[in-house]
C-alpha cells in the first residue's frame, strides 16, 4: 500500500464540551456555544494553512432539536451571526461554504442566509467547509434508501444494482471524499451518529479538552498524530 499524504485531506470534527466548557466559568450554555464559535474561526484558519482540502463540522445534529427553545435560538443566531460576519472573510479565503443534513427544518431565516452564503462562495476553490446542519447520519443513511427503494419500485432498479457505491451517490455527502481524520473534543469516546457510513476507514482522535478550547496548534497537533499513524484498509 502506498505511503498516505502527512496532510489529510478531509479532517471531520465532533465539536463537543461547550456547555460544560460554560458551565465550569458559572456562565450561561449560549456563551459555551459563542466561545465555540470562536474554535471554528481557529479550526477553518488552521486548514487554510496546511492545505486541507475539506473540513466538516457537527454543528448541530438532528437530536439538538430535543434541547430547550431557548438553546435552539442560541445556536441558531449564532450561526445566523457568523454566516453574516464571514461570508466576507471565507472569500477573500478562498473558502467554499457547504451544508449537509435535513436543511429544511431549519428557521427559514438561518435557511435563507446560509444559502446566501453558499451561493456566494461556491465557485471558491481553497478549503471546502462543510456545515452539519440538523444532520443525522442514521436519517441520512434512510434517505438514501429511500430513494433507492422509489427507483427500484419504478423499476429503475434492480436489487443486484445496489452497490456501496451506489449507496453513497445518494448520501449528503455524495460530492466529498470520505474523512481521513475524526476529531473530538470533550473525551467522550462515541461518534453520536455522524458520518457512520463516511467514517469507516477514519483515523479517529479525541481531545479531553472542551471544544472552546480547541485551538489551532490542537488541530495541528491531531495532523501530527494522524500522519504517525499506518492506516491500511484492513489489508496488511
Ligand atoms: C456541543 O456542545 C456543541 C454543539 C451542540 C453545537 C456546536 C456549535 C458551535 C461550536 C457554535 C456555532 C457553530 C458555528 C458553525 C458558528 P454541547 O452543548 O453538547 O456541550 P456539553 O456536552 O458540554 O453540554
Amino acid at each position: 500500500m502506498s505511503e498516505q499524504p502527512s496532510t489529510p485531506e478531509h479532517i471531520a470534527i465532533i465539536m463537543d464540551g461547550n456547555g460544560r466548557w460554560a458551565k465550569e466559568r458559572g456562565l450561561p450554555r449560549r456563551e459555551g456555544h459563542r466561545a465555540g464559535a470562536e474554535s471554528v474561526r481557529e479550526c477553518v484558519d488552521a486548514c487554510k494553512q496546511i492545505g486541507v482540502r475539506f473540513l466538516t463540522l457537527y454543528a448541530f445534529s438532528s437530536e439538538n432539536w430535543n434541547r430547550p427553545a431557548a438553546e435552539i435560538t442560541a445556536l441558531m443566531s449564532l450561526l445566523e451571526k457568523f454566516l453574516d460576519q464571514k461570508a466576507e472573510e471565507l472569500m477573500k479565503q478562498n473558502v467554499r461554504l457547504q451544508a449537509i443534513g435535513q436543511l429544511d427544518r431549519l428557521p427559514a431565516r438561518t435557511r435563507a442566509k446560509l444559502d446566501q452564503a453558499m451561493a456566494r462562495t461556491a465557485d471558491n476553490t481553497s478549503l471546502t467547509l462543510i456545515l452539519a446542519l440538523s444532520y443525522g447520519s442514521r436519517e441520512e443513511i434512510t434517505d438514501a434508501a429511500r430513494s433507492l427503494v422509489a427507483d427500484a419500485a419504478a423499476g429503475k432498479l434492480k436489487p443486484e444494482e445496489v452497490s456501496p457505491e451506489l449507496l453513497a451517490s445518494r448520501l449528503y455527502t455524495s460530492p466529498f471524499p470520505d474523512p481521513d481524520l475524526l476529531i473530538r473534543t470533550s473525551g467522550e469516546l462515541r461518534v453520536s451518529n455522524f458520518l457512520l457510513w463516511q467514517i469507516s476507514y477514519s483515523e479517529i482522535v479525541i481531545f479531553k479538552k472542551f471544544w472552546p478550547d480547541f485551538k489551532q496548534t490542537d488541530l495541528f497537533e491531531a495532523v501530527a498524530e494522524y500522519s504517525r499513524r499506518h492506516r491500511r484498509f484492513g489489508a496488511l
